[in-house]
C-alpha cells in the first residue's frame, strides 16, 4: 500500500538498532526525543520485546532489568516492577510507562 512509508516512521521513535539490542540484550536510549527509553528483549523474538520509560517512579533514578529474575529493579530504593511495567514494590507508587515496540529495516523502534 502507499501509505506504508508514511506509518513506518509517523507515531514511532527509533531509540538505536538491532545490533545494540541483540549485543547484550538490552538498549538503553538516555536522550531520545520523548525521554529514557529502555528496551529488553531479542530481535529473535519480538513479541517479547519490552520498552520502558527506566526513569523510577519514586524518585527518578534509571531502573535496572533483572532478566533473570524477570523484574525491573530500582538500584536506589529497591523499587520493583514487573515486566509490563505495573509496580511490584515500593517505595514507588505509581507503574513505569510503557511504549509499544517494533523492529524494522535494521532499527528498534518505540511507539510514541
Ligand atoms: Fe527508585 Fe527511590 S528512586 S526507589
Amino acid at each position: 500500500p502507499s501509505s506504508r512509508s508514511n506509518t513506518a516512521t509517523k507515531g514511532w521513535q527509533k531509540v538505536g538498532t538491532v545490533a545494540q539490542l541483540d549485543k547484550t540484550g538490552q538498549l538503553l536510549a538516555e536522550n531520545s526525543p520523548i525521554g529514557a527509553v529502555l528496551v529488553v528483549g531479542t530481535s529473535k523474538d519480538v513479541k517479547s520485546l519490552i520498552a520502558v520509560n527506566p526513569t523510577c517512579s519514586h524518585e527518578g533514578c534509571t531502573i535496572d532489568w533483572k532478566a533473570k529474575e524477570n523484574k525491573f529493579v530500582c538500584p536506589c530504593h529497591g523499587a520493583e516492577f514487573a515486566r509490563d511495567g505495573k509496580l511490584k514494590r515500593s517505595p514507588a507508587k505509581k507503574p513505569l510507562k510503557t511504549y509499544q515496540t517494533k523492529i524494522e529495516a535494521g532499527s528498534v523502534f518505540v511507539k510514541t
